[in-house]
């Protein structure tokens, strides 16, 4: 019985996810991203574009399937806007893959996200990457119970990434970037986390103006204006 309302409980508190976590929210991104000028933004070509010339990485998990606010999705609102980052910078992408949340309901996904949290637990995920050559990574992804899914800790946990240049990214449904800057900067005492960004997850098809934006104050794109 107290197992039965325990997990109500938790599912109700994940349906609210976007007002429980207001309480917690940073939303700091939604309100850099405003800064951008308009004058750049309006001159902005849509050549890829680095800001120190060198290509970057994204590395990003996205969940593709049923999901808040926005139904049962084909891509992932951070697949979403790790593909305008790309569009805008010509960044490669890296995708934190893992079959393990494959079609699940809503709910029943809250509740195995907690339960991975709370256990620490580090699921795997397919494949790897080459990081040589990379020193700018933006690091994606959802925002699960306040921060990261437990699979990109996997991902974190595996690579060094200490001595580069780190810009976080998040989609969510009210609590912004939540924990996300913080333990991020945890887990790379020796890298320099900057320019973190966060977006509505229900806004991010009709968002690709403010990813722009959110760039230009990067110092992408601005150099190839005409
Ligand atoms: C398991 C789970 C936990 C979530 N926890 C939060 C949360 O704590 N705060 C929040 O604002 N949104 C939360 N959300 C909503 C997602 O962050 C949001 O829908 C996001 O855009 C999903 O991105 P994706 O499609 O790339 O996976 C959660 C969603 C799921 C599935």
């Amino acid at each position: 019985m107290m197992k039965t309302l325990k997990s109500l409980f938790t599912m109700a508190v994940c349906l609210l996810t976007s007002t429980a976590c207001k309480g917690t929210a940073t939303p700091a991104g939604e309100a850099e991203a405003g800064a951008a000028n308009p004058k750049a933004e309006a001159a902005t070509t849509t050549q890829p574009a680095d800001n120190d010339g060198q290509k970057a990485l994204i590395v990003f998990f996205s969940h593709a399937g049923d999901n808040y606010s926005v139904g049962n999705i084909e891509v992932g609102n951070t697949k979403i806007v790790a593909d305008y980052i790309t569009e805008f910078t010509g960044a490669d992408q890296f995708e934190i893959k893992t079959n393990k949340y494959d079609g699940m309901a809503y709910k029943p996904l809250c509740d195995l996200a907690l339960e991975e949290q709370r256990k620490g637990e580090l699921p795997p995920f397919d494949g790897s990457v080459d990081l040589t050559g990379y020193q700018t990574i933006f690091i994606g992804g959802p925002v699960w119970w306040g921060t990261w899914p437990q699979v990109m800790f996997t991902f974190f946990k595996q690579y060094d990434l200490n001595g580069k240049t780190l810009i976080p990214f998040t989609t969510h449904e009210g609590s912004g970037l939540g924990r996300c800057v913080k333990d991020l900067k945890e887990q790379y005492h020796d890298a320099t986390v900057t320019g973190e960004f966060s977006m509505y997850g229900h806004d991010v098809r009709s968002g690709k103006a403010r990813v722009e934006k959110w760039l230009n104050t990067l110092g992408y794109g601005k150099q190839r204006s005409q």
